[in-house]
């Protein structure tokens, strides 16, 4: 992706992030101007980062930036989606935010991730191991999407039969800016309605027969005197099955296709799975499952020697923030045994991804399993990026392999 000015560059463009991260205007917004106005033909403007340093700035300073002011996301959300973004520990703001995490924390406890550990092995050997009987199998929908949907579900008490239908619906919410997707406007409408009666449903049956599940521990669990109330809960469960989903699997299909671009770095691996921990971690530096996420100024101020005036939308850019060189040897290049490798993948600060200790594991799991089980892996097919500016999703991934 090249192009001679900067004006040009367009990083709202869904189609140009389906072709891969455009590393090149990332890396000319980092060297040249790295808190850029970047205009947007269906919204105001936004700043757009590129710095680790920014980035951390702005995770870190939620009194200045703003979660709650305008959302997580890009585009201004009309009036009634924001009042329900707000009431989503994402779209808040210190002090609540403070008081919401420290209820949501109380069921992301390492006891419940260490109970969670042993029955995932179990479960992540049972979808690799299906692997065995074929040479060949289309790895997100066969693997990367199983695994995190099954996490998701056994914490929070979804029964089996049930799982699928989520899914797809979590699918259709948060990839609607890809047609094949959501091929109407109120698809992802529909699909939020949907997990929405789903979750309340859970809220009534937890209720009746309380369980120690996390739906259970964030129905009863209390702080400073008070519970989630069933609205509360229906948004956090609606974005939990989102947030756990979309990203996970994302990681784990972005993680593989990332050692087959590297053989160098798949045959080490493969000689040397204590390296796996660092390995997942580089994985998520190449390919941050999330390209971005927003905050709004609360007041006027400088970032970066450039007046970032109150209200104004600003981007943090992860691919970029990722490969900044001030940061990161060697930047482009992906190394399993990089170290250190402070990537922001899963954010900074005041939101940092409460799920980011089940994605760990999971992925090191999945890849300590997958590459015991096969070799010789390939790809069959190139694979189909998702169309969209916000998740880094690949869609199918048809790939072949001998096994072990
Ligand atoms: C590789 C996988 C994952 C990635 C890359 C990821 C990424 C992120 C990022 C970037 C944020 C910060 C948002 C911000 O700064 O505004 C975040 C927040 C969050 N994530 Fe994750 N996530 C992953 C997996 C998960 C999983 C598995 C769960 C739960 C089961 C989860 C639950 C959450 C929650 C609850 C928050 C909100 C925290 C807060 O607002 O205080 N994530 N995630």
């Amino acid at each position: 992706m090249s192009t001679d000015r900067l004006a040009d560059v367009d990083l709202t463009d869904a189609s140009v992030w389906e072709q891969a991260a455009p590393h090149d205007w990332l890396d000319r917004l980092r060297a040249e101007s790295p808190v850029h106005w970047h205009d947007e033909s269906d919204g105001p403007g936004f700043w757009a980062l590129t710095r680790h340093e920014d980035v951390h700035r702005v995770s870190t300073s939620p009194r200045e930036f703003s979660s709650h002011a305008g959302g997580p996301l890009r585009l201004d959300p009309e009036p009634d989606a924001l009042e329900q973004l707000r009431m989503v520990i994402i779209g808040m703001d210190p002090p609540d935010h403070r008081t919401f995490r420290a209820i949501v924390s109380k069921a992301f406890t390492p006891r419940t991730m260490a109970r969670l550990e042993a029955s995932l092995r179990a479960e992540t050997v049972r979808v690799v191991g299906e692997l065995r009987d074929a040479r060949r199998c289309e790895f997100v929908t066969d693997v990367a999407a199983r695994i995190p949907m099954w996490s998701i579900s056994e914490l929070m008490g979804v029964p089996p039969e049930d799982r699928q239908r989520l899914y797809e619906l979590s699918h259709a919410l948060i990839d609607d800016q890809d047609p094949e997707i959501a091929p109407t406007p109120d698809t992802a409408l529909v699909a939020s309605a949907e997990i929405f009666a789903y979750a309340a449903e859970m809220a009534v049956r937890e209720r009746a027969h309380p369980s120690d599940n996390l739906t259970g521990a964030l129905l009863q669990a209390e702080v400073d005197g008070r519970r989630l109330d069933d609205m509360e809960f229906t948004l956090f469960f609606l974005f939990l099955i989102v947030a756990g989903n979309e990203t996970t699997r994302t990681a784990t299909s972005q993680g593989l296709l990332a050692l087959l671009q590297h053989p160098d770095q798949m045959q080490r691996l493969v000689a040397d799975p204590g390296l796996v921990p660092s390995a997942v971690e580089e994985m998520l530096r190449w390919e941050p499952p999330i390209q971005h996420f927003r905050r709004t100024a609360t007041e006027d101020l400088d970032l970066g020697g450039q007046a970032i005036a109150r209200g104004d939308k600003v981007l943090m850019w992860y691919a970029a923030s990722n490969r900044d060189p001030a940061v990161f040897a060697d930047p482009h290049a992906f190394r399993i045994d990089r170290s250190p490798n402070p990537q922001q993948s899963f954010g900074i600060g005041e939101h940092f991804c409460l799920g980011a200790n089940l994605a760990r594991m999971s992925l090191r799991l999945l890849f300590t399993e997958l590459l015991a089980t096969v070799q010789n892996v390939h790809l069959e097919a190139q694979p189909r990026r998702l169309h969209s500016n916000l998740i880094n999703g690949i869609k199918e991934m048809r790939i072949g392999y001998d096994v072990r």
